[in-house]
């Protein structure tokens, strides 16, 4: 398979400038498990390097009136369209995930540059009817400063631009230290960001695998006015810790836990085709899949075998090859993480349906499963499953459903089929979620607000709403205009 050469870097971006090393480290590919690259390991000096550039970078950028700005984010967009195709084979090749959908994560990444290019044109300030006849009041909105960030390997692309797109369109410098899987990516990113003439300093790639230590310069330098992290709820809380000590602006994308709920009055075809987008998209490992089916007992036996015939259907393989719906894990570790979790489900009570086993294929692979006879105290259901694992637990009342579905830390997305409109109402507003796709099984797109309640986050990403994380409101308060 050929990409454009011109795509492939070797090592960060910092300044301008493609940065090599006699450390490197390797990528591989998650079908195979063979080597696909080596990236030069970026250090601490390194990073600090990246955090003096944007420094550096953030007085001209911000000087720049928004439709500047706009118009070289929507170059950088056009390239991200024109070399849809070769970014997606990358992100095949490091990812795993099938060309098909790693192509739209390419697109669903790129809009969200086209999105805030625009949106940065419409941050308001205010007046305020003032208390006094001798003074005006008035709020102006300013970019944060330099803002970093860290991104997870389950989009190697789009939950970067979703984080530097609003940033850059507000006249902040930015700094993204992506996942050491998936480096690849967003090397190739900020390829088009210098072809699209983002200047020097403005767009600075990190690519190395001292999580920890670039973690913690990008968490507590003081020259750093913001952080904004998507991956774990456990990591997430360490770096909220650590960006305390200069009390940086956060904003955190973290863990989901969410329900999938099938109410009696529910359309069940379009409930088990939901159930499919939402759950094995990307073989299950997005923070938004579908984490717990509830099915109400009426229905239960019926949803259960249409679920059971569809996911038979799905084609498990490397994710290069025509027709495949279903790629490998993201490496052999996670595979026997989730098998774990299902032997040890299975051992409480739960029935597999379907599956249960890794693939024969062997590697990362594992087998689309369905277990039924779960409840919500087992480690499938209570934790995060991030595979392409749909434990289903059976209810009877809306009550009931509710409370289950309420029953975890996490708050990120929820999903429910039913036709009812009371009901409809009573459980959208009953559902303790940031996000809640109803009749939908997948709810992401860059003009709604993402993010999640309770240990699933803090803040909005995309919509109208996510540029705000990257403004600071200033407000005005001019006197003395009787003299
Ligand atoms: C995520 O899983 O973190 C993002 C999923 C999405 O944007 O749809």
């Amino acid at each position: 398979m050929t990409i454009n050469p011109i795509l492939f870097g070797q090592g960060s971006y910092v300044d301008g400038q493609w940065f090599e090393s006699d450390t490197q480290f390797s990528v591989t590919n998650p079908s195979s498990g063979t080597q696909i690259a080596q990236v030069a390991d970026a250090d601490i000096a390194l990073t600090e390097k990246a955090v003096a550039a944007a420094k550096k970078a953030l007085p001209a950028w911000r000087a720049k009136s928004a439709n500047e700005r706009a118009a070289i984010l929507r170059k950088w967009f056009d390239l991200m369209n024109e070399y849809q195709h070769d970014l997606g084979v990358i992100m095949t090749l490091e990812q795993g995930k099938p060309l098909a959908e790693a192509k739209g994560e390419v697109a669903y990444g790129a809009a969200y540059v086209e999105w805030f290019a625009e949106e940065g044109k419409r941050v308001y300030g205010e007046t305020i009817p003032s208390h006094a006849s001798d003074k005006r009041l008035m709020v102006i909105k300013q970019p944060v400063g330099v803002v970093a960030s860290i991104t997870p390997w389950n989009f190697p692309s789009s939950m970067i631009t979703r984080k530097a797109a609003p940033a850059l369109a507000a006249g902040c410098t930015f700094i993204i230290r992506p996942s050491e899987l998936t480096p690849l990516s967003a090397l190739a990113l900020a390829k088009l960001a210098e072809l699209a003439g983002i200047p020097a300093g403005v767009f600075n790639v990190l690519v190395g695998t001292d999580a920890k230590g670039i973690g913690k310069v990008l968490t507590e330098h003081p020259d750093i006015a913001k952080f904004s992290f998507t991956g774990s709820t456990a990591v997430g809380k360490l770096l909220i810790a650590q960006s305390a000590s200069t009390v940086k602006k956060v904003s955190m994308e973290l863990g989901g836990n969410a329900p999938f709920i099938v109410f009696d009055d529910a359309d069940l075809d379009a409930a088990v085709k939901g159930a499919l987008a939402s759950k094995y998209r990307n073989a299950g490992q997005t923070c938004v899949c579908a984490n717990r089916i509830l099915v109400q007992d009426n229905v239960h036996d019926a949803f259960v075998a249409k679920l059971t015939a569809a996911v038979s259907a799905m084609t498990v393989g490397d994710g290069m090859e025509e027709g495949v719906t279903i790629g490998p894990l993201i490496h052999e570790q996670a595979l026997a993480n989730i098998h774990q979790r299902v032997e040890a489900s299975v051992a409480m009570g739960a029935k597999v349906a379907l599956g249960g086993e890794p693939h024969s294929l062997g590697g990362a692979y594992y087998t689309p499963t369905i277990l039924t006879h779960v409840t919500n105290d087992m480690p499938i259901a209570a934790l995060e499953i991030f595979g392409p694992v749909a434990p289903i637990i059976k209810f009877s009342t809306e009550e009931e459903a509710i409370a289950i579905a309420n029953d975890t830390e996490f708050g990120l997305a929820a999903y429910f089929y039913a036709r009812d409109i009371g009901r409809v109402w009573r459980v959208s507003e009953g559902l303790e979620y940031g996000m809640v796709g109803i009749n939908e099984g997948i709810l992401s797109n860059v003009a709604a607000p993402f993010g999640g309640m309770k240990s699933s986050g803090l803040g909005r990403e995309g919509s109208r709403h996510g540029i705000e994380e990257y403004i600071e409101m200033k407000y005005l308060c001019m006197g003395g205009l009787d003299a």
